[in-house]
């Protein structure tokens, strides 16, 4: 029973401020249970806006006070209505006085001024400077920030807020104060204050200019031991931005604060940095070389916001990919220049895309759809999304692709040169890349405005005797909600052709003059529905590699045989495809499997799945394309293990019509346990050469062997033997960092190794005291082969869990309901019992973090009717109870109609 459907907003309703801000004054006496906040605010009137009134908004705030141009206004001066404080009648020039107060150790939400662990922090994107005042909390609306920071002296000690220090001193009982200047004008959502007792761990930094800047990484006292990967990450990150994009940090001071209780990864506040925990400690004890490798990409990510994010903003939220799917490409393409190798870059890329894939397919062709520049929101939280992050990232890596890397770099310049200091739209962004290459990129803003992931269909036709080769492209794209039809996109599509020794061939199009050196990959640019591009001079027919490097965000579907499957993987010299063909078959091995598993329960036999299995063919083309990759030393390792991995449960799902969560549970099971079997030596050969001796490093080279050993490992615990309980104890007993720690102790969990319980229990005890580790140690139960929804309960009561952490929700409740199909989606509808649970409670607390954990049944209705009725029962559940969040609601409204 809601009381009212909260309002959505829409793009097209967009409407310049009323009043523009020049300064912000704020002063700030901070008390967990009683925070007092006089702000005061210089504005002047929008000369398009004559007669209109102020707007301010304001969320869970007490107003003591509120002044304009020194005069005290009462109840009739002003209105306020659904969060909007309205003053009408204003003159052009004003100064508003506005005392609040809020209450930080109760806001659970983790927006605005909250307390972690008895130190303050803020959150303010999107809209949470509104609950620390009453503002014209909006993006286009920047004002220059004066910060007075007040608080006890003992409990507080460290006093950070935006820009530059420029006064402290001490006050009356034992109070103390700093006032912080931000020199640069910027919007409220880049505010931010940090207040209590912090260490940090600094280090001077000189630019390329020759300039000298302070680098600070604040954190809990007793955790200096683990800052300085981020230290050396923010330092790479400084360096990269001034060598690739010509970008200087434009602050004399950067600092990073890691908070424990954080929404989401981290924020790029002005000069003040604050991150989730995760992203931030790290030392070769607590962290694996996965988190090594996230903390490299968020520093990164969110020191290059300074740029795209931060000098130049979005106008409205609607415009967040402008600045989220940039950011995300540039901290990509860092990644990869940190790795160096091409190898490497390929690596990345593959990971990239593997998450693209995993989330973002998945979420375009759900219920909560949405095109990278929405149209509408009810709740701009719940849009940051993987849409917006990182196929708005897929949409950036276009422009280069189509541009070339120079022509890119053009675009950049011209984009800043036109809007540093402003507020603007991704149309602005896509006519600064035209413009500064003249070209026309009309048709590329589809990709903005049109949701759905698009089909490319390609076939060819090779004529023996005209030496041609006929490539059709044809392309379509589902509809969505609120978009049926879909007009052609603009699509780069990398394509190549490899002869029967399978060598590059160079490349002619038709009508084109003979290049004195032709390219062996092409960049064909597919604008129609159907286009046909002729290769001229192909001596003989050839295996095409097509999408290469995953040039644009699409399914490519092409009927490729199973020996030209293990063809390219084992020669094309585009490591994506090479590694892209090995998915395309396990995949099919996959979805037959599923099927066979799907016909023996039907059979109604009480035969054991594995029996049926078993008298399948065995499957020589990937085993021995697998064998071959594993054994092939001249590979990377790291791109060696992601051959190895077979696609997951959800991507197998999501090529489904119905989907059957325990029928493809088995079948991969039954697959990684075949491959064990058939592989055995080769695997145990593996196991041994690739074992790291020596000091532990998170460098590309050590971590991609340990992530093939480690893949390894976890086939041969498939087998769980002895020999396989004993290396997996051995590495448990004697791993020198927590990558093979983990692993180890994955492998045992997933066996019936006797000593499992016990190393679980080790584990639990030697790290009790590291937050970050114990998160691990949930998750592993949660996404264990064994765990239930019972284990999960049971998990629930351990002293060491809490809802009001969203590191720890993640960690358990998140896993199971994302990390473990075949248990979450229990045919007695139980999983779907416990998420209503769940959600319930985090609504209650913390409404963002709740609207995550909705996000888990999007694709209800691709499951069996039996599994939908109970899903659909626990939806009405969650939507049937009172006090739903905004966010929450949207969330289930969108995912029931
Ligand atoms: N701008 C941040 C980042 O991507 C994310 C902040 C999102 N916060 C939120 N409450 N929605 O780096
Ligand atoms: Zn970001």
């Amino acid at each position: 029973m809601r009381t009212e459907t909260p309002p959505t907003i829409y793009r097209k309703d967009y409407a310049a401020p009323t009043y523009f801000v020049d300064t912000v004054e704020m002063g700030f006496d901070l008390e967990p249970e009683l925070t007092r906040v006089a702000t005061r605010i210089t504005m002047q009137r929008n000369p398009a806006a004559a007669g209109k009134d102020i707007e301010l908004y304001g969320e869970e705030l007490d107003l003591v006070q509120l002044r304009l141009n020194g005069k005290t206004l009462t109840a009739r001066d002003y209105r306020v209505q659904g969060g909007i404080l309205r003053i009408p009648g204003a003159p052009a020039k004003v100064t508003l006085d506005i005392e609040t107060t809020t209450n930080p150790q109760r806001n659970t939400s983790l927006m605005g001024l909250y307390v972690s662990n008895g130190n303050f922090f803020t959150q303010c994107e999107a809209e949470g400077f509104r609950k620390i005042t009453y503002f014209p909390d909006r993006p286009d609306v920047m004002g220059k920030y004066t910060v007075m920071l007040r608080a006890d002296k003992k409990k507080y000690p460290v006093l950070l807020s935006n820009g530059n220090l420029i006064e402290e001193g001490n006050l009356p009982d034992g109070r103390h104060y700093a006032k912080w200047e931000d020199p640069f004008k910027k919007p409220s959502y880049l505010f931010a204050l940090v207040a209590g007792k912090l260490v940090c761990q600094e280090e001077k930094y000189k630019l390329q200019s020759g300039r000298e800047v302070l680098l600070q990484v604040w954190v809990e006292d007793g955790n200096l031991d683990k800052t300085q990967h981020a230290m050396d990450s923010l330092k790479n990150s400084i360096r990269w931005d001034e060598e690739r994009f010509g970008l200087e940090l434009d602050l004399d001071r950067f600092m990073i604060v890691a908070v424990g209780d954080f929404n989401m990864g981290a924020m790029e506040n002005k000069g003040l940095n604050i991150f989730n925990t995760k992203f931030v400690l790290a030392n070769p004890r607590i962290a694996t070389d996965v988190d090594y490798a996230n903390i490299e990409a968020v520093v990164g990510h969110e020191y290059f916001h300074n740029w795209t994010g931060n000098r130049v903003t979005c106008r409205d939220w609607f415009q967040l990919s402008l600045k989220e799917g940039l950011t995300v490409f540039r901290d990509q393409e860092f990644s990869a220049d940190m790795i160096g190798s091409d190898s490497g870059r390929a690596v990345k890329r593959i990971d990239d895309v593997r998450v693209l894939r995993q989330a973002q397919f998945p979420e375009d062709a759900g219920p909560m759809a949405h095109p990278v520049r929405p149209d509408s929101f009810v709740e701009i939280n719940n849009f940051y999304t993987v849409t917006v992050y990182e196929k708005g990232a897929e949409v950036v890596r276009m422009y280069q692709t189509l541009l070339g890397r120079d022509g890119f770099r053009k675009g950049m310049d011209l984009y800043f040169k036109r809007h540093d200091g402003q507020a603007v739209t991704c149309d602005d962004f896509r006519a600064a890349m035209a413009d500064a290459n003249k070209r026309d990129l009309k048709q590329f803003e589809r990709w903005y405005s049109q949701s759905g992931t698009p089909r490319v269909a390609a076939s060819v036709r090779y004529d023996a005797k005209a030496k041609t080769l006929e490539l059709t492209l044809e392309q379509s794209c589902p509809s969505t909600p609120g978009q049926k039809k879909k007009l052609p996109f603009h699509i780069p599509v990398a394509v190549g052709l490899l002869d029967s020794k399978g060598k590059d061939m160079a490349l002619s199009l038709s009508g084109e003059k003979t290049a004195k050196s032709p390219q062996t990959t092409r960049v064909l640019e597919l604008t129609q529905a159907k286009q046909t591009f002729k290769f001229t001079d192909v001596a003989e027919k050839p295996v095409p590699s097509i999408l290469r490097g995953f040039s644009a965000p699409v399914v490519l579907e092409y009927e490729y045989s199973d020996a030209e499957l293990a063809f390219l993987m084992a020669h094309d010299s585009d490591a994506f495809n090479r590694w892209e063909a090995g998915q395309r078959l396990a995949t099919r091995r996959l979805l037959n499997l599923t099927i066979a598993v799907q016909a023996a329960r039907q059979s109604g036999h009480v035969v054991s799945v594995e029996s049926v299995l078993g008298n399948l063919q065995q499957d020589d083309a990937l085993t021995n394309a697998l064998r071959t990759t594993l054994n092939d030393t001249s590979l990377d390792p790291a791109f060696r293990e992601l051959v190895l991995t077979l696609p997951s449960e959800t991507m197998i799902a999501e090529q489904m019509e119905v989907i059957d969560p325990q029928a493809i549970h088995a079948a991969r099971q039954f697959l990684r346990r075949t491959l064990a079997k058939d592989l055995s030596a080769d695997l145990l050969a593996a196991y041994e050469a690739n074992q790291n001796k020596g000091a532990y490093s998170p460098d590309a080279t050590a971590s991609g062997k340990r992530a093939l050993k480690n893949v390894v490992l976890s086939y041969l615990a498939e087998l769980d033997d002895e020999q396989a309980h004993t290396l997996a104890q051995q590495q448990c007993d004697n791993a020198n960092n927590m990558t093979d720690r983990l692993a180890a102790l994955a492998a045992l969990t997933n066996s019936r190794a006797e000593g499992k319980g016990k190393a679980l229990e080790a584990f639990y005890t030697e790290f009790e005291q590291e937050a970050l580790v114990i998160d691990k140690w949930f998750t592993l139960q949660a996404t264990a082969r064994t765990a239930d929804v019972e284990t999960v309960r049971a998990l629930a009561q351990h002293p060491a869990f809490t809802l009001k952490n969203p590191n720890r929700a993640r960690s358990l409740i998140f896993s199971f309901c994302n990390g473990n199909p075949s248990a979450f989606h229990a045919l007695d509808g139980s999983g779907y019992t416990f998420w209503a649970e769940q959600v319930i409670a985090l609504n209650g607390s913390n409404p963002q973090v709740a609207a995550r954990l909705a996000r888990s049944m999007d694709r209800w209705r691709k499951y069996s009717t039996t599994l939908q009725e109970k899903m659909r029962a626990a939806l009405r559940q969650v939507a049937d109870t009172p006090n739903l969040s905004r966010d929450v609601a949207e969330v289930i409204t969108k995912s029931l109609s």
